[in-house]
């Protein structure tokens, strides 16, 4: 029986409380001249970025600060802007980046990852949308993570807004795989209410979607359920209090388990009917999650065997020995934490309007994340996921 599977993982990775002053150790043996830093304002304002320049200047590399990054999800023109921004350094200089290091959460890190592999592929980043488009390896990236989160800082995944089509478009590539990532919960802190609980959703649906994701195996499937255990158990208390270090600490490790799961099981629904949302209304992506999860289990439930939604419940805090019993007890489950973090349950509070329903459907279909969802549907089955969670 053939049954393979690749699992990717950034080569280096510095976790825990404290884990950026490992930092100058790795950058050491590079011998770098120069560094390209990509992030955006508030980094700066947050003192974030000037930890790392303090780092790079006990190392005598110089750098630029590429802050262009204006709002969260990253479109085409901040890319533009950005390789715009590197290009000039080049030819100032004369001296190549031999580095990229971006600072902040999954927004900061795609923009990174897609200045970092355009600069050596060439065109734009709009012809590199899918799966395995880019050929050369991109610049080397590290990337400090401020959030518990999207996972961006570990994955081979970026997500870019074109506005022209109002599509996230996912571009998807082992050669994406940053080199080395940070995540130190005392980055985490100062993440606002909003973020840590749509962040902290996002971990769930990654966890739940490389679960029940065609390509799960055992290694993703160990990942994504310790995410959801220590996400059901954490979340709720990051969000309360954010300086809760130990919640912080948790949540980390579930952003990086749950971001490791689908790195290399893949995605789903949730996700592929989230970004057409991202891309026409701009709207948090855990709040659009949130909102769709409910609805795209219940209609995935049918095609996911009854020992692993078992799993799934005990995962989320219930043993039941039921399959519907189970179904529903998770369903309630993603509702209740969404409403005890402050979540908007419903697409229309996200900006949804029922016009666009049927573009976005048609949308959905061309998103790859929709290749490992358990269960196949039509155009019509995602106008009624919408629907249902309008
Ligand atoms: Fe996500």
């Amino acid at each position: 029986m053939e049954n393979t599977h690749n699992f990717f993982i950034p080569k280096t990775n510095l976790i825990g409380v404290g884990a950026i002053k490992d930092l100058p150790n790795q950058l050491l043996s590079w011998k770098l001249s120069k560094v390209l830093i990509v992030t955006d304002k508030n980094m700066i304002k947050l003192g974030y970025v000037e930890n790392i320049e303090k780092i790079l200047k006990s190392l005598f590399i110089s750098y630029d600060i590429f802050d262009g990054i204006l709002h969260p999800n990253p479109t085409v023109s901040f890319v533009e802007d950005g390789l715009r921004y590197f290009k000039q350094g080049w030819n100032v200089f004369k001296r190549d980046y031999k580095l990229i290091i971006s600072i902040g959460g999954g927004t900061n890190h795609d923009c990174a990852k897609a200045i970092a592999a355009v600069a050596v592929n060439g065109g734009s980043i709009i012809d590199y949308e899918g799966y395995n488009k880019i050929t050369k390896p991109m610049i080397p990236l590290i990337t400090i993570n401020t959030t518990a989160g999207s996972a961006a800082e570990v994955t081979h995944t970026a997500i870019v807004t074109d506005n022209t089509r109002k599509v996230k478009m996912v571009i998807t590539s082992a050669l994406l795989t940053p080199f080395i990532s940070v995540n130190d919960p005392i980055f985490m802190t100062t993440m606002p209410k909003e973020v840590t609980s749509s962040s902290g959703i996002d971990v769930v649906s990654h966890a739940i979607e490389a679960f029940v994701s065609t390509e799960a195996f055992p290694i993703t499937d160990a990942l994504a359920l310790d995410a959801l255990r220590l996400s059901f158990e954490y979340l709720p208390r990051a969000y309360e209090n954010g300086n809760d270090l130990e919640a912080r600490e948790k949540m980390m490790y579930a952003n990086i388990m749950a971001g490791l799961a689908f790195n290399s099981a893949g995605l789903g629904y949730v996700h592929a009917m989230a970004h057409q949302l991202g891309g026409f209304y701009n709207g948090a992506h855990g709040f659009n999650n949130a909102a769709l999860l409910p609805h795209v289990f219940r209609f995935n439930s049918t095609a996911i065997p009854e020992h692993r939604i078992l799993k799934l419940c005990e995962a989320m805090g219930t043993v039941t020995h039921h399959k519907e019993q189970a179904i529903n007890i998770i369903i309630e489950s993603i509702k209740n934490l969404s409403s005890v973090i402050g979540i908007p349950g419903k697409l229309s509070m996200m900006g949804l309007e029922e016009g666009d329903i049927e573009e976005l459907a048609n949308n959905v279909m061309q998103d790859i994340c929709t290749l490992t969802n358990p269960r196949q549907g039509s155009v019509e089955d995602i106008i009624d996921i919408y629907q249902a969670a309008l």
